[in-house]
């Protein structure tokens, strides 16, 4: 099958400095993407570049089939959503709804239907005459996304859409999105800095770090196979513990050699990545001595931190405790505990990044 959008070789400058290099990505028909990455790695500019609305130094865009690299915005077939609402403020819910299609020529009729069906839609049948500063946050949220949607295009963009609501009111939304884009079937790009929501929400993740991708995957194939370091850190939680590497490509943990080999390599260095879920307390000799320092209530599970006796490690040491497992355990702060771990889950990452 031919991806719907194909980015290819992207890149992009702002005087000297290179916010894109090197983006490479294919997108199919109906799939929903979630551009992750901390502030300013350039997840807004790549989908600014996707609109059109910010121009390519390097590289092409196609989307169905056409090269749109050189098509100003209005050529190109997409609707998309700010994170602030950026609703027109003088005019109505409806009327926002409504905007393109009038400018399309649809006739008053047409655009009316059209305009009660999206209310209806996005929950607000009787909010038609109000106007945007009438609404709350996540309401004008619905509405934008309703304009956005109202043209039938071929592709959705938005753009941290969720970011400035409150907890509850993004959680709710966040369903309406999902649920109206696999209805539609409409191809979404989402840009976010929340790797829970791009968790729940995506088909697949596009991770950015500084101007470049550091992996594209399923949410559990970027959770569970993370393809750097930074990647590793970004998504979930997890703990890092540099360990040296004897001249058998043996490593050690705690002083105790690791049945895991690493491949040739001229590295002495590595960093092992073990997510929190994947260490638990037991009674086992061989197991890690830790002293627990605090614990946290999560709800399911605690997490606990931890500080080596007789090995080192240069951050506390995070183990989560499912709460029904807790009773079995005498965890309190102070306490010297064992760690154990499976070895197929320890990740191993190159020391220098
Ligand atoms: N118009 C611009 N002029 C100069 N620098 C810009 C411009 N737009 C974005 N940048 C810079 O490009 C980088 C990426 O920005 P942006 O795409 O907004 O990041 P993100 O959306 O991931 O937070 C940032 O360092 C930002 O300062
Ligand atoms: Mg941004």
């Amino acid at each position: 099958m031919q991806p719907f959008l194909t980015i290819d070789n992207l890149g992009k400058r702002f005087g000297d400095f290179t916010a894109l290099k090197e983006i490479a990505l294919s997108v199919n028909k109906g799939e929903f993407i979630c551009f992750l990455g901390p502030s300013g790695c350039g997840k807004t500019t790549l989908l600014r570049m996707i609109a059109g609305l910010e121009a390519c130094h390097q590289g092409e865009i196609w989307q169905d089939g056409v090269n749109i690299t050189p098509l100003p915005p209005e050529q190109r077939d997409f609707g998309i959503v700010f994170q602030s609402y950026a609703l027109f403020p003088n005019l109505s819910v409806s009327e926002n709804i409504g905007f393109g299609l009038k400018n399309q020529g649809k006739s008053r009729r047409e655009v009316a239907m059209s305009v009660a069906e999206w209310l209806e839609i996005i929950g607000l049948p009787d909010s038609g005459l109000k106007f945007p500063s009438q609404l709350s946050g996540g309401q004008q949220q619905r509405v934008a996304l309703a304009r956005a949607l109202a043209l039938s295009p071929g592709l959705l963009l938005l753009d941290e859409p969720l970011s400035a609501l409150d907890a509850k009111v993004r959680i709710k939304l966040r369903e309406t999105i999902c649920k109206l884009q696999r209805k539609l079937g409409i191809t979404t790009i989402m840009v976010t800095h929340d790797q829970e929501e791009a968790m729940v929400m995506a088909d697949r993740i596009v991770v950015m770090n500084y101007g470049h991708i550091e992996q594209i995957g399923t949410p559990e194939e970027v959770y569970r196979n993370p393809a750097s370091r930074f990647v590793a850190e970004f998504v979930g939680a997890m703990n890092f513990l540099e360990d040296d590497i004897n001249d058998n490509n043996q490593m050690f943990l705690a002083n105790q050699p690791l049945s895991l080999k690493v491949a040739d390599t001229a590295e002495r260095k590595v960093i092992l990545g073990i997510r929190p879920e994947d260490l638990s307390f037991g009674k086992t000799e061989s197991a890690l001595p830790v002293n627990v320092e605090s614990l946290e209530f999560q709800g399911s599970f605690v997490r606990a931190e931890c500080s080596p006796v007789g090995w080192t490690s240069n951050h506390p040491i995070k183990v989560d405790v499912p709460i029904h497992q807790l009773a079995d355990l005498e965890l309190k702060p102070g306490n010297l505990n064992r760690l154990s771990l499976s070895e197929q889950h320890i990740h191993v990452f190159p020391a220098a990044l």
